[in-house]
């Protein structure tokens, strides 16, 4: 059915899980035959990965999709695929709303991809969003970089916070087999591969769903052990993970990161609200002075940590003195990076139903705040920077400067130095900071480093 002169589009919406899900589905279209193209115009075959974690983020996808469902009207051989959250929120709504799609699959078809658009190609319409064990990824992942990759290491998520439908579009937490991870991360490394960054929704949860024992005939049935079994992969240089769950964090995991010179400095650990009310509405787990201790404790052990969070504001029922406790816990801890968005109340989660959801104007006020206090403390921590020589991995170009490679400090502060990207690229180079913005650094180049 397919030829070289086939090719294929994706565009990727939400957040590392779908970019990692994309990579995947990309290896098994290119294994199918079809060649990469940057414009979805020139493609025969068009994949939206799509994400619903706000409202904003679903309404993206149906302006896509139209335009491409009125194109298919003038182009019938045209395979349009709706994939990931979206997909699977929707199944056979979309089809309704938008007859021209082709197949909608949730994210836990990812894998399947082949054999579903074999049946697409046999002329059928489908939807596949029915809850599977997700099949070991056996194709080659086309991956977007050259430098650092992205492993799955426990899908799904099995909390109920009450605003969120990750549990809803992503089902039950399915962890990958220890073994399997490290299969991955060794074939990165030959592949040429320095950073990998492991992924899960709540990380902090990996093995416990899984059976039995392990190597060694040891149990491998947390995070903080299955980063002591991949560190050694030679040849990988830098571990990063996320995302970080207040609840499940333990001490043990932040003596491991402190111990293991491969893994990173920078924690992702969204705690969503600074007050201990609303973060008992949204079903938590912790409180403001348990995120707290943790940031303390992961401090104690390495003073340099970068520290990154989500923040929720407005959510139903939030007082101006609950906000304040968000502005207080941000103007403390002094995060790096704070992802923060405005309450949007989802299809399908309790939060959504209740009664004392918040105007619009009261949220958007909110999130200004925020955000540029979110700003002033990350100028203020990109000020220790200043003067002190960091090890960046060079990544690639600066997109603004040509003449500059870009790359990211242990910490993940984007860093841009002049260099020759051809020489540098996957190398990890000292650099000189002499510039500092707030979310990004500029140096010179001292020496190369020596890999670990
Ligand atoms: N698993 C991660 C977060 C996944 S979703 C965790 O537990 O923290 C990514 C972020 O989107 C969340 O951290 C939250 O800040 C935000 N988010 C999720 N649902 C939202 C909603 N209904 N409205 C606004 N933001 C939301
Ligand atoms: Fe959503 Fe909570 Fe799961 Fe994170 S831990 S994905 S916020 S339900
Ligand atoms: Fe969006 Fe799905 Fe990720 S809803 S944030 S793409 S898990």
């Amino acid at each position: 059915m397919t030829t070289n002169s086939q090719r294929y589009h994706i565009t990727t919406f939400g957040c590392q899980m779908n970019k990692a899900d994309s990579e995947r589905m990309a290896g098994v279209l290119e294994e199918m035959g079809f060649d990469f193209t940057e414009d979805p115009n020139d493609a025969n075959v068009i994949l939206y990965n799509t994400c619903t974690i706000r409202d904003n983020a679903e309404q993206k996808v149906y302006s896509y999709l139209g335009r491409q469902a009125k194109r298919k009207q003038k182009e019938p051989n045209l395979t349009i695929i709706v994939a990931g959250c979206v997909a699977q929120q929707e199944g056979e709504t979309l089809l309704s709303r938008v007859p021209e799609i082709d197949l909608v699959m949730g994210p836990q078809h990812a894998n399947r991809l082949q054999d579903l658009l074999e049946q697409v190609f046999q002329g059928n319409q489908i939807v596949a969003t029915e809850p599977i064990e997700i099949i070991e990824d056996i194709t080659k992942p086309r991956r977007d970089s050259e430098v650092t990759a992205w492993v799955n290491v426990i899908y799904g998520c099995n909390e109920r916070c009450t605003y969120c439908v990750v549990p809803n579009v992503r089902g039950i937490e399915q962890s990958r087999r220890p073994e399997a991870i490290r299969e991955e991360i060794e074939e990165l490394s030959r592949l040429g591969y320095k950073e990998i960054t492991l992924l899960g929704q709540n990380i902090d949860a990996y093995g416990r769903d899984l059976p039995g024992s392990s190597p060694g005939g040891r149990n491998l049935y947390n995070f903080t052990d299955l980063l002591y079994f991949i560190h050694d992969v030679p040849g990988i240089e830098r571990i990063r993970f996320a995302t970080s769950h207040p609840r499940y964090f333990t001490e043990r995991l932040i003596r491991a990161c402190a111990e293991l010179p491969k893994i990173c400095e920078h924690f992702h650990i969204p705690f969503q609200s600074g007050d201990n009310q609303l973060l008992k509405a949204m079903a938590r787990g912790y409180t403001q002075e348990k995120y707290r201790q943790i940031i303390h404790t992961i401090r104690e052990y390495m003073p340099d940590a970068s520290i990154s969070a989500d923040a929720i504001v407005g959510f139903p029922g939030e007082t101006d003195e609950q906000f304040e406790n968000t502005m207080k816990l941000v103007d403390d801890i002094g995060f790096d990076l704070l992802n923060t968005a405005a309450y949007s109340p989802r299809p399908g989660t309790p939060a959504a139903l209740w009664e004392n959801q918040l105007s619009d104007e009261i949220k958007a006020d909110r999130l200004q705040q925020l955000n540029r206090l979110v700003s002033v403390k990350a100028a203020e921590r990109s000020q220790r920077y200043l003067g002190r020589i960091e090890e960046v991995l060079v990544e690639g170009t600066n997109s603004k400067d040509t003449s500059q490679v870009m790359g990211r400090t242990r910490g993940n502060r984007l860093t841009f130095f002049s260099g020759n990207l051809a020489e540098l690229k996957g190398q990890q180079v000292k650099v000189k900071i002499t510039q500092v913005r707030p979310f990004s650094l500029t140096g010179e180049p001292v020496e190369l480093c020596i890999p670990v």
